[in-house]
């Protein structure tokens, strides 16, 4: 009888293995190898564990893709960082070695990094000309009167404010760390973006003279249709204390010049900082890009000389539709080119009338909706090494009730025929589809 029992298991093994590949044996759990993206649902690393990297940004380095990623822990208090930051690597963007926390908070009360601090969208690049590994982050420092207690209850109980928004900075000799922290930083502290010097002190007396109160005047995305002069104040409202960062990204050029891209103004523009030869400081060289537009989450990518911009709308944790932007330089101007996202919208009426589709369908309509951008939120564009034109879309599907439990989202980025990038659902996908002509 056991004899059977082992035949049966063994065959069911065996089965399993030409299905989704063999096993690999270097991890201590059984973990079947995988060979295709499945958008949504849990990501396995080595050792059978959801894959804990949000708000990830990814580096291809000596043959792997890190991918780095806030560590998050169960419930609320996954929305503070508590651990750090995690980084896995890989070889087929598929299957992820767990690397462990590269950069890890303080348990020292005094350390700007204390544990609580929230560090969000860590993104990594490698410097040639010092070798060194450059991390830029969003951080927010912990507020309020128990700001130094390391106790979870107090921690727990502090109310996050947003309101620190700099760019931490961590640097590391090797990909997979120690990163060790430098500092983090307002930008740009009584520096002009480029071009817009004489019209900003132009602005700015007559933000003085007509507008005694413009400090605090507060910008909503109608501003945008309201004289200039709003979208001069929401920049020159921080320009002796330094300009906000906030939701992030990293871009290296064909040419190794390096930017940092971020939501700024509270949010209400984004901003295109260029960094210094090492990438650890800027070189004050930077651009407004949508003022008063309310852009987040932004992701870059370069295609045949064009820059390509994903972003999302400003709704916090929920997701909302893809905004996708274009421009012949990375400063801009940048051209918007709405939502291109594909797939289709389902409404309750829907439903009505297909009484006959089951669960299981209207849960893959649910995924393929594009006005959420398939509940997600962009925080990385991916090109594949070795494959023309391949890129691949990362975004959160973010869970901030029980923070640790929020999904990663890969799809491919297509071509259409207009030249311009499209994003369809595929709950299976494979990096094959790359490989098929397209328009
Ligand atoms: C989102 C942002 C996230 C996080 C969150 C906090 O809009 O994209 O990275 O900052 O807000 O509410």
């Amino acid at each position: 009888m056991k004899k059977i029992n082992c035949m049966i298991l063994g065959a069911a093994a065996l089965l399993l293995c030409c299905c989704v590949g063999a096993p690999d044996v270097n991890t201590s759990a059984y973990v079947p190898k995988s060979k295709a993206f499945t958008p949504g649902k849990i990501l396995l690393d080595n050792n059978g564990r959801h894959v804990n990297a949000h708000g990830a940004g990814f580096l291809y380095d000596n043959g792997r893709y890190y991918m780095f990623g806030e560590h998050k822990v169960g419930g609320t208090l996954g929305n503070k960082s508590i651990v750090g930051v995690h980084c896995y690597s890989s070889e087929d963007l598929y299957n992820w070695r767990d690397e462990g926390i590269v950069l890890e908070m303080s348990r020292d009360p005094e350390s700007p990094i204390v544990i609580g601090t929230i560090i969000e969208r860590p993104k990594v690049i490698f410097n040639q000309k010092t070798g060194k590994y450059v991390m830029w982050f969003h951080m927010e420092s912990r507020a309020g009167p128990r700001a130094k207690s390391t106790n979870i209850d107090d921690i727990i109980a502090e109310k996050p404010s947003y309101k620190t928004a700099k760019a931490g900075l961590a640097v590391a000799d090797k990909v997979d760390g120690p990163y060790k922290f430098v500092g983090a930083y307002r930008l740009n502290a009584g520096k002009y973006p480029m071009g817009d010097e004489s019209r900003m002190k132009q602005s700015r007396e007559k933000l003085d003279k007509e507008y005694p109160n413009w400090r605090k005047m507060q910008f909503k995305p109608s501003d945008k249709n309201k004289d200039d002069i709003y979208k001069d104040a929401s920049f020159l409202k921080y320009f002796e204390e330094g300009q906000f960062l906030r939701d992030m990204t990293l871009f290296v050029d064909d040419d190794l010049k390096a930017y940092l891209i971020c939501a700024s103004e509270d949010n209400a523009t984004l901003h295109i900082n260029e960094l210094s030869d090492d990438y650890q400081s800027l070189t004050g060289h930077f651009a407004r890009v949508f003022p008063l537009e309310f852009n987040e989450a932004p992701a870059v990518f370069k295609r045949d000389g064009k820059y390509f911009m994903l972003s999302s709308h400003c709704t916090g944790w929920a997701p909302n539709p893809l905004r996708v932007a274009v421009s012949d330089s990375i400063y801009g101007p940048w051209k918007p080119l709405g939502d291109r996202t594909r797939g289709f919208n389902v409404s309750e009426s829907d439903r009505k009338v297909n009484p006959v589709l089951n669960k299981q369908y209207w849960r893959d309509a649910a995924d393929s909706q594009t006005k959420d951008t398939f509940k997600s939120q962009s925080t990385y564009v991916i090109k594949v090494n070795g494959k023309k034109d391949a890129f691949i879309y990362v975004g959160d599907r973010w869970t901030p009730r029980d923070a640790i439990d929020g999904r990663y989202i890969f799809l491919p980025i297509e071509w259409d025929c207009d030249g311009l990038p499209v994003i369809r659902w595929y709950g299976l996908w494979d990096l094959s589809i790359f490989d098929k002509k397209q328009k």
